[in-house]
């Protein structure tokens, strides 16, 4: 009899090692600001014509801005029929669109040449360069380089007045798509924090195909703002399918994050729906092989900033034996092929026999197997525990184990590699090369409420990481976060009551919240405090130590002045970390230390959920990246108030 769970794992390596069979349209990646580069490789001059049908039917979204804001301004800017526009989206024709808001664009897709479009048709104002007609004003739907093509005029001579051709990029589905069932393809305009799983899953589209579709692999399944993603559909898209919140996720048994339909009004209420694309981050598919260690750590780092209380109570046991932890290895060859088993030459010979240029840092060293990096952390102890977790988990932001090894007493633990090393590295010590903006930090923050979302909601039963520090948040070379070291991580439920007190008191300190330290209490809202100490120092620039020092008590004290009526914008211009000073959104500033402040509250129940968290931090960054804020720091950077 075949093993179902074999087969999956074998089309599972199907499709994640052979993408270029699949591959129909390779993904523009961020080549669209690259309006003087000749490279064709990517899709940057427009679909290939290699689908079946030379013309048919597509599909392509946009997000109404305050100029392009109606069912008629958006059909003439895009030059398409207006009655098919108003009805794909169950709209009047005479309907406005929130800024913002998502509306699906019928066209009529045909090649000409050896490329895929369909053509705008636009006139030139003042100051417009081809990057800002592709980008800002067709918001992606087109390129500077497909534009150049298209129009014989010189970048340079472009005049007020003149009318030029806008390919916009759409395509046909090939003889693969059509053999799979796929009708249509959607041109789907990505923007920050969305993740191909939560685009395709809002679609009723496969992961696997839509990955395919544009030559993404799992171990390479990044994605950016301004590029157009293709999704390929059996079924024309529906307005529900844009205005619903997102399905439920495929791993989970729990019900997905509540959010209300849109009820028409505010635009918040369209934030609130973006939200709830963004809720739907459940990367099972999605891995970036990635992540930690540096060329050559110095070891002092070794310490690190934060003392761990580690050593006073070792919360694994020492105590397993050769023999289990053969049987246990065994176990783990036989059910689960996502995780290799190594022998210890392999690992010796990848880390050069475990030697000092290796060492990342502590025992963790830099490996390199098959051309790839990866961490391989020893360990000696118990570690079945974090083995079992991380086997189960898949999520974007949580580091990936990769393989194992055990000798000799030790175990060695795979990890996928995050080239920027450790947070803690950026937001101290950090030298000018060093200096994180506003939007990098929030999508850190974000990234890492992702990771302990899913870790609280979607891991049956729900865990707990309960060491959450700066040390522990790894960053990739595109500065995405990955949670890492589950070494303390405990199932939040347990059997009667065997987790939820503990006298193991194990943690970083600074990091762990009063009723754990003071009786051993342990539920989700752990993390929910160390998130907001983390989130603190991601704003503040300075270690848990300092902070605590200049709240004299308690942390929360150095965040009522902020939140203060009086002199509150002064009081955080003088927390919030220097280099940061006047290259942030006041406003949205404000809520964010709120927020840390309500993470922090003593009392467990009175601090908000990891998924209220989550859905806070997804809505502050996009009401940051669409932008809006930049005209107010101009603003204050001129006429301070
Ligand atoms: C279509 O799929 C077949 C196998 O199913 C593969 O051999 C072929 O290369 C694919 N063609 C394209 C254009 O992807
Ligand atoms: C890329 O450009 C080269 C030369 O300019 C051309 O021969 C080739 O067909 C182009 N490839 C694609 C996919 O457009
Ligand atoms: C737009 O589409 C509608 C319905 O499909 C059709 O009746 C109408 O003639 C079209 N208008 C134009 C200008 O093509
Ligand atoms: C789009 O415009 C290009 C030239 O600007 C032309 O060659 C092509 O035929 C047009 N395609 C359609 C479908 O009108
Ligand atoms: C594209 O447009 C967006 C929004 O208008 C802007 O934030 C982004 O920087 C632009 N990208 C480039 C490469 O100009």
């Amino acid at each position: 009899m075949i093993n179902p769970q074999f087969i999956s794992a074998i089309s599972f390596f199907l499709i994640s090692y052979s993408p270029l069979i699949l591959a129909q349209q390779p993904y523009i990646r961020q080549a669209t600001a690259l309006c003087d580069s000749r490279d064709n490789s990517t899709s940057v001059l427009g679909y290939t014509c290699n689908g079946v049908r030379r013309s048919c039917q597509a599909y392509l979204t946009f997000r109404a801005q305050p100029s392009f804001n109606s069912v008629s301004t958006i059909s003439t800017l895009l030059s398409v029929n207006s009655s098919q526009l108003a009805d794909l989206n169950s709209v009047p024709e005479n309907a406005i669109f929130e800024t913002n808001r998502m509306v699906l664009i019928p066209v009529t897709c045909s090649c000409s040449d050896q490329y895929y479009q369909v053509n705008a048709s636009y006139v030139i104002r003042r100051g417009d360069t081809y990057l800002d007609i592709a980008n800002n004003t067709f918001e992606g739907l087109s390129t500077c380089q497909a534009l150049q093509v298209q129009n014989d005029i010189p970048a340079r001579d472009l005049l007020p007045g003149e009318r030029i051709t806008v390919p916009l990029r759409c395509a046909c589905p090939t003889q693969n798509q059509s053999n799979n069932g796929v009708n249509y393809l959607l041109s789907y305009l990505v923007i920050w924090t969305e993740f191909v799983s939560s685009i395709a899953s809002r679609f009723g589209a496969n992961t696997d195909e839509t990955l395919a579709a544009n030559g993404l692999s799992e171990t390479d399944p990044n994605i950016y703002p301004f590029t157009t993603l293709l999704i390929p559909l059996q079924d024309p898209p529906t307005s529900t399918q844009i205005t619903a919140p997102q399905p439920p996720p495929p791993p989970s048994s729990t019900p997905p994050p509540s959010v209300p339909p849109p009820s028409g009004g505010s635009s918040k209420t369209w934030i609130y729906v973006v939200v709830g694309v963004v809720g739907g981050l459940f990367l099972a598919s999605v891995v970036g092989a990635v992540v930690f260690c540096k060329k050559k750590k110095k070891p002092e780092t070794v310490a690190s900033s934060s003392q761990t209380f580690e050593s006073v109570t070792k919360p694994i046991g020492k105590d397993a034996d050769d023999e289990d932890s053969q049987d246990f290895l065994e176990s783990i060859s036989s059910m689960a092929l996502s995780l290799k088993v190594y022998t210890f030459e392999e690992l010796k010979s990848a880390t050069e026999n475990f030697s000092p240029n290796c060492l990342i840092k502590g025992s963790v060293y830099r490996g390199t197997i098959n051309g790839d990096y990866a961490a391989i952390k020893k360990i000696n102890g118990d570690v079945s525990k974090e083995i079992n977790l991380l086997n189960k988990i898949n999520h974007f932001n949580l580091i990936r184990l990769s393989g194992v090894s055990f000798k000799e007493g030790n175990w060695y633990l795979v990890y996928e590699y995050a080239s920027n090393g450790p947070l803690s590295d950026w937001i101290y010590h950090k030298s000018e090369e060093k200096l994180m903006d506003w939007n990098k930090r929030l999508q850190i923050a974000l990234d890492v409420s992702a990771g302990l979302n899913y870790l609280h909601r979607y891991t049956t039963p729900p865990h707990v990481h309960k060491d959450l520090n700066s040390s522990n948040v790894l960053l990739d070379r595109d500065f995405r976060a990955k949670i890492a070291n589950f070494g303390l991580a405990r199932s939040a439920e347990g059997e009667e009551g065997q987790f939820a007190l503990t006298r193991h008191i194990v943690g970083t300190k600074g990091y762990m919240a009063p009723e754990y330290l003071e009786n051993g209490i342990i539920s989700p809202k752990l993390d929910v405090y160390a998130f907001g100490v983390l989130l603190l120092e991601i704003l503040t620039g300075k270690e848990v130590s300092m902070l605590y020092e200049e709240a004299h008590t308690q942390l929360p004290d150095i965040l009522a002045p902020v939140l203060s009526e009086n002199d509150g914008q002064e009081n955080m211009r003088k927390l919030m970390d220097p280099s940061l000073q006047g290259k942030y959104p006041q406003d949205l500033a404000l809520v964010l230390f709120r927020l840390i402040y309500s993470c922090l509250k003593k009392d467990p129940s009175d601090r908000p959920n990891m998924d209220d968290v989550f859905q806070s931090l997804s809505r502050i960054s996009t009401s940051s990246l669409s932008g809006e804020w930049a005209i107010s720091i101009s603003e204050n950077q001129t006429a301070p108030r």
